[in-house]
């Protein structure tokens, strides 16, 4: 995901900091993800949001009377790798479970809502992993499971089950090994589920999150992307007042979509800045400057920087180090252009909100330094305004599309800030970049071609630092070889290489050994992440 190229992971309190700017102001409904640490916490605010309800996430000892003071229509209690009985195990305030506010505990967030009202939770005589049978309990009609058959299928991930229910509750649903897969006290608007009804194993998972919003908390589904680009415009312009603001572009769907509202709420008071590092894939410096003429009209200054990256990066071939002066060259050649337009005040950046989850809470070791143009450092002289800071990478491509933007700029994969000099293994030379350009030109328009596009997370060629022995007619070459990554995914924090067809890649082979000069042999990667990354450097 992006980070900012200067900073680290910040202490787990800065999420607190920005609860209250992490609900836009026209949210009518709002249902707060508690996160105990689960992998799938995204995933359940994606669905939430999804069903038309606003949601957002927040650490699980949020203290309650801020909880309530956002008067969540609903909580969600999510998963989490702890056991309840563990010292030190994460807890919410049980206050919480009398405030009156419908709440759904998910696997451990049921668990610990039994274990705190009276119940008892231990480990299973049987761990439930994977694809589990369901057998619904509750009385036909409405309710949690209304609308569903009585047999189901669905993901379990659990060593832990509630072993007795608490005071007031009764079984929903059990399994072959948990009695109590999915309890509820209705009178108090308290339910939990043993399994996970937010991943895609649990097809109609849908269905009892949308019974749980619309039946339970009495939601109504008013949010949705049209409104959410109306109020942004609206809170963009009294957040930059009457001042100017400046933009990075960088080609990509997220940068594209900020400048978009920025533009709609203060018109030539926005001036874009996209700097050509010279990095770039084939035809995307002219694309960005073209979408832009076409569609926003705003002042675009373009700024030709290719030289000069080049020259930075003359003989280093650690990724590191890469990474690290294409970083530093950027945020200089930013700041020369910011200051040659008499330094605006606010700067515009398309930080998304699963970047803002991470920078709060992220403690992990740093794989590697990321340079994203949307993340110019806090020390720079401007007040920031991220209107997509709530909005997860799905909603942006909406957001993009209700602007107009065209649908090959909505739907562009992810591309690294420091471009195609992390592609180059090695020495990053001009005669190295346009030999990848092509390779890349060839994957991206066979990819397009079969139609797969929208299933891949990525599809890209990597130059290797290598050379490999072949031959073409009878005589022998020496050649690069080209590597070409196809990976499906859903955040970019994990992925799977793609099972793209023989025969696509078989073109991809054949075309990219005969059509570009000095490749003798490509090979398909078919690493995962992790332990690959989804980048080789
Ligand atoms: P890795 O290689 O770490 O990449 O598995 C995960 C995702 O992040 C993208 N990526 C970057 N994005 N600045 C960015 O904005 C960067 O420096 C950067 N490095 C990797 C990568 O393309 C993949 O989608």
């Amino acid at each position: 995901m992006s980070r900012t190229l200067a900073e680290g992971p910040r202490p787990s309190g800065h999420l607190r900091e920005t609860v209250t700017g992490d609900v836009p102001r026209s949210v009518e409904e709002l249902i707060v993800v508690l996160d105990f640490g689960a992998q799938y916490s995204q995933l359940i605010a994606r669905r939430v949001r999804e069903l038309r309800v606003y949601s957002l996430i927040l650490p699980f000892d949020t203290p309650l009377d801020e909880l309530l003071a956002l008067r969540p229509k609903g909580i969600i209690l999510s998963g989490g790798p702890a056991s309840v009985y563990d010292p030190g195990a994460p807890r919410c305030d049980p206050g919480l479970f009398a405030a009156g506010v419908p709440t759904l505990g998910i696997c451990y967030g049921m668990q610990l809502m039994a274990h705190d009202l009276g119940g008892r939770t231990g480990p299973s005589a049987r761990r439930e992993y994977g694809r589990t049978r369901l057998f619904v309990d509750e009385a036909e009609g409405a309710g949690l499971f209304g609308g569903l058959e009585r047999r189901l299928l669905c993901w379990m991930s659990h060593g832990d089950s509630v072993l007795r229910l608490p005071p007031g509750f009764e079984t929903l649903a059990h399994s072959d090994h948990s009695a109590h897969a999915a309890v509820a006290d209705p009178a108090r608007r308290l339910y939990g589920l043993q399994f996970h009804p937010e991943v895609s194993h649990t097809p109609w998972g849908t269905d009892v999150l949308r019974n749980f919003l619309y039946e339970v908390c009495g939601c109504a589904g008013s949010w949705s992307m049209t409104s959410f680009v109306e109020q942004a415009v609206g809170e963009i312009r009294t957040q930059i007042g009457d001042g100017r603001a400046i933009c990075a572009l960088s080609g990509g769907v997220d940068s594209a979509a900020a400048a978009g509202l920025a533009f709609r709420a203060i018109g030539d008071r926005l001036t874009c800045v996209f700097v050509d590092h010279g990095l770039l894939r084939r035809g995307e410096a002219e694309q960005v400057v073209a979408v832009f003429r076409d569609h926003f009209g705003a002042t675009l200054v373009h700024v030709d920087a290719r030289r000069r990256f080049l020259a930075r990066l003359r003989e280093v071939v650690d990724p590191e180090q890469k990474r690290n002066l294409i970083g530093n060259e950027f945020i200089t050649v930013f700041a020369e252009e910011s200051t040659r337009l008499g330094r605006p005040e606010v700067l515009v950046q398309g930080t998304l909100y699963p970047d803002v989850i991470e920078s709060g809470t992220r403690t992990a070791a740093r794989i590697k330094t990321h340079h994203n143009v949307g993340g110019l450092p806090a020390v720079m002289p401007f007040r920031l305004v991220e209107p997509l800071r709530t909005l997860f990478k799905d909603e942006v491509r909406l957001v993009a599309r209700s602007l107009g933007l065209p649908e090959e700029m909505v739907w562009r994969h992810p591309f690294p800030g420091p471009g195609l000099a992390i592609r180059v293994l090695g020495e990053v030379t001009e005669e190295r970049l346009e030999i990848l350009r092509h390779a890349d030109a060839i994957v991206t328009e066979e990819i397009r071609r079969s139609g797969l596009g929208r299933e891949l997370w990525q599809a890209f060629a990597v130059l290797l630092p290598v050379h490999t022995v072949g031959v073409a007619g009878d005589a022998r070459t020496y050649g690069n070889v080209v590597a070409v990554r196809a990976v499906t995914s859903n955040d970019g924090m994990t992925a799977d290489w793609a099972r793209l067809p023989s025969d696509l890649l078989e073109t991809i082979s054949n075309r990219i050994t005969g059509e570009v000069a000095g490749v003798g042999r490509v090979v398909y990667d078919i690493s995962s992440k992790p332990p690959a990354t989804i980048e080789w450097e």
